[in-house]
């Protein structure tokens, strides 16, 4: 699973180490800030005392419909979380807001790219969610049934999920920017019976088409018996040209819509009970679907967003992710929701139709909360400060960082250029699988260092191991999670052996994240990026190897390697090397069809930076490509070791290749 063995992963930590190991900045909670923050000191001693009592009265912030019976059943790797709890998700996060003052609050400030505006209030929300939810019950939508959502950020979106939630269905959101056949495949792993999309959504300007990937898609989902599509396209009501509706699967969200009761009972779930299921990459070709369940997850995404976040009934949240990816999904949708605070919401790019629109949003809706990935911070860095000095920011009083490791500079950027130097930042380290945030400082308590995500949440247990698994103290190693949490993953949809394989098998007991970090004096917590074949491109998760099967199904190619390289931007960008088929010859326009052919099947977040043809790929004497000699060569760094190359000459003959060749 470690592709690269241990020593080359150690090497390459201890550089990143020495890097890191020079930050010596420190900023200690604001004191103005200190004295109000509803996370304190004494979390983490109760946390420590009796780990299972914090997470209990965690979950006693939440409506059940019946209480738990047994806080946890751990059998290795299976938790089970609130034994014997009934609730509903839905009914969490908006009917029991409904009866005090947060009834006319808004839940929802929704801003579409062209400028399009709507807010709904909690009590607009019940209805839209109550219509949604009978709307599917309709069609024939029953409890554990899967249904996929392919939108754009819109409220419907939020709608759709709650929608399920409500009715007991699982939903499987899609992010708008997966190609066809990623969608395609995602519905059949799933058999998802209803698709939830759109006729398009807004990208810089242009117009996305779900509508017509999702029939491209659907041609080959068996399983699906009905559509309903969002109309979202503007120049707006009664236009139905873009997308072509198939009589009888195909229905118009508001038409279906419109008839329906906007009350829906909640169903009573079990703490236990699937709520969704996203799609990740892992190592394999395969995109493994992350299983989450009902009780567990809402504590935890409940729990973290109120003490991470700080949020309070005045507060306007606003987390840049989109709903397709789990940052959307846990501090977009379920943990603000369930908090009862307002969320703003944006549709389109941070630079249109200018540099500034983040800014002008931040002023015009006054958010006070703002959650965002490095990669967006990088961006902005080097779009320069005016872009955000032309903007009143003085609303803002936290900021958050989540997707990837956040350089130190970036950091100290983000809280001069956008935090007014007053604000503290909370740099969030968690995983789709983790559910919700793991190691975070909590604002108010922490002191931060800029770069480090710090320690643990409170009733969250990590370590750090070597190769063996042996615990360290400190240093370089690989970030392992040593105790089961309430929103943790409970299995990979439909392959149990690959869950256990993939987090449980590499450091038996021990949940393996897939991370190396550094573990400094004081036990903060360093997370230095993916030791596995996993990239991330742009805080995006990217599987090398589906990528890889993308390349190897054009024609013209016999084998690939696809690796990550630093970027300045994105964190890392991938470079492919590509071997062709006898009688292909290696074009420039190849080099291009190549990498519209991977945009084309999985997404455009997977287009290759870089192909480079070679007419070897470097391989062990057993056969084995060595992606970590080509990682050396992508990013113009010396050779290492060699000697255990079948021809060590592949190496030396790409390495002068790639240098000499523009890509
Ligand atoms: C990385 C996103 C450093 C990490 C919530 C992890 C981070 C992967 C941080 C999960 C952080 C996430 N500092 N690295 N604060 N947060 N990562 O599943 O490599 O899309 O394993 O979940 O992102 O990505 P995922």
């Amino acid at each position: 699973m470690l592709d690269a063995g241990p020593h080359a992963e150690r090497d390459r930590m201890t550089d990143q180490i020495a890097t890191l190991l020079s930050e010596q900045r420190r900023f200690p909670p604001p004191q103005a800030f200190a004295a109000h923050a509803i996370a304190q000191p004494a979390l983490y001693e109760e946390a420590a005392r009796d780990r299972l009592a914090f997470w209990e009265n965690e979950a006693r912030a939440l409506d059940w419909i019946r209480p738990w019976t047994t806080t946890l059943e751990w059998r290795l790797p299976h938790a089970k979380w609130f034994v014997g709890g009934q609730l509903n998700v839905a009914a969490n996060c908006i009917d029991r807001h409904l009866a005090g003052p947060r009834r006319n609050k808004a839940a929802i400030i929704w801003e579409g790219e062209p400028g399009d505006r709507r807010v709904l209030t909690y009590w607009e929300l019940a209805r839209e969610v109550g219509r949604a939810a009978n709307a599917l019950k309709r069609l024939g939508v029953r409890r554990g049934d899967r249904v996929a959502i392919y939108l754009p950020m819109i409220p419907e979106a939020a709608i759709a999920m709650l929608a399920c939630a409500r009715i007991g269905a699982v939903h499987s959101v899609v992010f708008g920017g997966f190609s066809a056949e990623s969608l395609r495949d995602r519905i059949n792993d799933a058999q998802a019976v209803a698709l939830i999309t759109a006729d398009g959504g807004y990208r810089r300007g242009q117009i996305v088409p779900l509508k017509r990937f999702a029939d491209e898609a659907i041609a080959e989902c068996p399983s699906i018996r009905h559509v309903m599509v969002v109309q979202r396209r503007p120049g707006g009501a009664g236009d139905e040209s873009f997308a072509e509706m198939k009589e009888g699967r195909d229905h118009w969200w508001h038409r279906l819509l419109d008839p329906e009761n906007p009350h829906c009972p909640a169903e009573a779930m079990d703490a236990e009970d699937l709520l969704f299921i996203l799609y990740t990459s892992g190592t394999t070709g395969k995109p493994k679907g992350i299983v989450h369940t009902t009780g567990g997850y809402l504590t935890q995404v409940t729990s973290t967003t109120r003490y991470v976040f700080d949020l309070r009934d005045d507060d306007v949240f606003w987390c840049t992710a989109d709903i397709g990816w789990v940052t959307g999904h846990s501090y977009v949708v379920y943990g603000p929701l369930a908090n009862g605070a307002t969320v703003l919401m944006y549709e389109g790019a941070p630079d249109w139709p200018e540099r500034d629109r983040f800014w002008k949003l931040v002023a015009r809706w006054g958010v006070t909360v703002f959650y965002t990935a490095p990669t967006a911070i990088r961006a902005f860095m080097k779009w320069g400060t005016d872009h955000p000095a032309r903007h009143d920011l003085s609303t803002l009083r936290l900021l958050g960082s989540v997707g990837e490791p956040i350089n130190p500079e970036a950091w100290i950027w983000y809280r001069k250029h956008i935090g007014g130097g007053r604000c503290p930042i909370v740099d969030t380290w968690w995983q789709t699988e983790t559910g919700g945030i793991m190691i975070t400082p909590l604002p108010g308590v922490t002191v931060t260092k800029p770069g480090s995500a710090t320690v643990p949440f409170p009733g969250i247990g990590a370590e750090l191991v070597d190769t063996t698994g042996k615990a360290l103290p400190k240093g370089g190693g690989f970030l392992t999670l040593t105790e089961p949490w309430p929103g943790m993953l409970r299995t990979i949809y439909g392959d149990d052996d690959r869950y256990r394989e993939t987090y449980w098998s590499r450091f038996p007991g021990r949940y393996f994240a897939g991370d190396g970090a550094k573990l400094d004096d004081d036990g903060y917590w360093w997370i230095l990026g993916r030791v596995d074949d996993v990239l991330n491109v742009a805080g995006h998760r990217i599987g090398t190897m589906e990528v890889e099967s993308a390349l190897v199904d054009h024609p013209a190619v016999a084998e690939a390697a696809v690796v990550g390289k630093a970027h300045e931007l994105k964190g890392q960008a991938l470079a492919a090397f590509v071997t062709l088929k006898e009688g292909n010859a290696a074009t420039a326009e190849l080099k291009d069809d190549l990498k519209e052919h991977v945009a084309k099947k999985i997404g455009a977040i997977a287009r290759p930076d870089d192909v480079l043809f070679s007419a070897d790929l470097p391989k062990t004497r057993s056969g084995k490509i060595m992606r970590r000699l080509l990682k050396d060569i992508a990013e113009g760094r010396a050779l290492g070791d060699t000697t255990t190359l079948a021809d060590p000459n592949v190496v030396a003959r790409l390495k002068e290749q790639y240098e000499g060749q523009e890509s």
